[in-house]
């Protein structure tokens, strides 16, 4: 019943969102076309427009705005005056009370870093940065490369290989599993809790909210127990750090690392994933580029950079406005939400010159796929090690790669961008 009334709400707000899309429209005087068939295969022609239009844009449909330019968005993230705590605009935070079912809603009602701002984010991330120092992520890498070989042997011989199910999909929550001293035989709990929570963001399926509310609960019970066993029994891993993480004599509460452990396998899970997949699949569409890294691997950082940059995991996060004030020339207004195009300011002709081409000898490669300011991506070295070594182990494994999907799976959602397979072919 509570399901039905919670679509039918959300039905009149679609229905005056479409609308106001169309009255944004009229406003703009841009009166092109684009269906959400060819937004899915590629939004970029669209964020080309909108930046035509201007770098911040009114959105009425969006109830706020669009800010879609490299330094405009580097601007706003480096702003504090920009909440990402959802909890104060009423308007969302309701809608995701009542998708929730009474559960708790994962990473907003627990305290984690990410939905949170200055100063409870400064001391959180102080405190959790000390399990992600550079010598401790690079001492990773033999783990890391075990786990490919791992996933790599199961597929070998196989005719045809869905790189996103046997490669992309498990990795990176075997990697934060393994990095929490989770046992091998519970690591598939990891993969299933972390697709379970990426519907935490889908304000239009309830279902998928109470989903995502019901793993993070699962997931907070089973990291309670594995907590106090690493209190009686600490290992050099990431759990025992955070346990005895301290900072100006301050330490996380039993809550605060669980929420953060929590954020961390939503935050580098489907991001890694979609690194390695998107990565790929550009790849496999510009043949000479594959030739010139096969040829000089010593590129492959770079080539990193360039795919992050051409084919961002993360394409918009969101912000909201708490108080009514003046940016960039424009009359920000409390309660206003506002859509900041990562995906967007990394085609910026601003930022890279020939922005469309993909070019993994461009240098330097300027982009925000890792985000900018107050919230920058915590995992930006363990993301850039998984994918380094998973790119190195494709390529040495298989000489010949040959994309065999004819139409490109992105998926629907706006706010990512990634594919569900991408089935390749191993033989001449
Ligand atoms: C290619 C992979 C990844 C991409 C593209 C990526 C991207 C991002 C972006 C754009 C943000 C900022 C979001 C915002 O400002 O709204 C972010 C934050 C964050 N990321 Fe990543 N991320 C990746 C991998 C990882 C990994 C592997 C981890 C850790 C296991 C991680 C942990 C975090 C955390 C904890 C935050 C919140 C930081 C804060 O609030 O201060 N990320 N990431």
């Amino acid at each position: 019943m509570r399901q039905y009334a919670y679509k039918l709400l959300m039905g009149l707000i679609q229905a005056s969102l479409w609308s106001l899309r169309k009255f944004d429209r009229w406003r703009s005087g841009d009166r092109t076309y684009r269906s959400d068939e060819e937004y899915r295969l590629s939004p970029y022609e669209t964020y080309e427009r909108l930046r035509s239009r201007g770098n911040v844009v009114r959105s009425y449909a969006n109830q706020g705005w669009l800010v879609n330019g490299f330094e405009e968005v580097q601007q706003l993230l480096r702003d504090n005056r920009f909440s990402n705590d959802i909890r104060r605009n009423k308007f969302f935070y309701y809608l995701l009370r009542i998708a929730s079912n009474g559960l708790s809603i994962p990473l907003v009602d627990q305290p984690a870093m990410l939905n949170r701002d200055p100063p409870d984010h400064t001391r959180l991330r102080k405190l959790v940065a000390s399990g992600f120092v550079q010598t401790y992520i690079q001492s990773l890498a033999p783990m890391i490369e075990s786990l490919v070989d791992e996933l790599l042997d199961e597929v070998a011989g196989e005719d045809t290989i869905d790189v996103i199910a046997s490669l992309a999909q498990p990795l990176p929550a075997m990697v934060i599993a393994e990095m929490m001293g989770v046992p091998a035989s519970d690591r598939s709990l990891f993969q299933g809790w972390s697709k379970a929570l990426i519907g935490a963001t889908m304000i239009d399926r309830p279902e998928l909210i109470e989903k995502a509310a019901r793993a993070a609960e699962e997931m907070r019970q089973y990291l309670s127990g594995l907590v106090e066993e690493k209190e009686t029994l600490p290992c050099q891993d990431l759990i025992s750090m955070l346990l005895e993480a301290e900072q100006d004599s301050d330490r996380l509460t039993r809550d605060e690392l669980i929420s953060n452990c929590v954020l961390l396998l939503t935050a580098g899970h489907e991001t890694t994933t979609r690194l390695i997949g998107n990565g790929l699949y550009t790849l496999l569409h510009h043949p000479e580029q594959l030739q010139l890294l096969r040829d000089d691997p010593s590129l492959m950082e770079n080539a990193i950079e360039e795919m992050l940059r051409y084919e961002s995991p993360i394409q918009i996060t969101v912000r909201f406005v708490t108080e009514n004030f003046e940016f960039l020339g424009c009359s920000f207004r409390k309660n206003q939400m506002i859509l900041v195009g990562i995906g967007s300011a990394n085609r910026d002709p601003v930022a890279n010159d020939n922005p469309k081409e993909f070019d993994i000898l461009r240098k330097p490669v300027k982009h925000i796929a890792f985000g900018y300011g107050t919230h920058l991506c915590l995992g930006i070295a363990l993301a850039r090690l998984e994918a380094k070594i998973a790119f190195r182990k494709l390529l040495g494994r298989f000489r010949v790669i040959r994309n065999l999907d004819d139409i490109p799976s992105w998926g629907s959602n706006p706010f990512f961008r990634g594919l569900s397979t991408l089935r390749i072919s191993t033989r001449t």
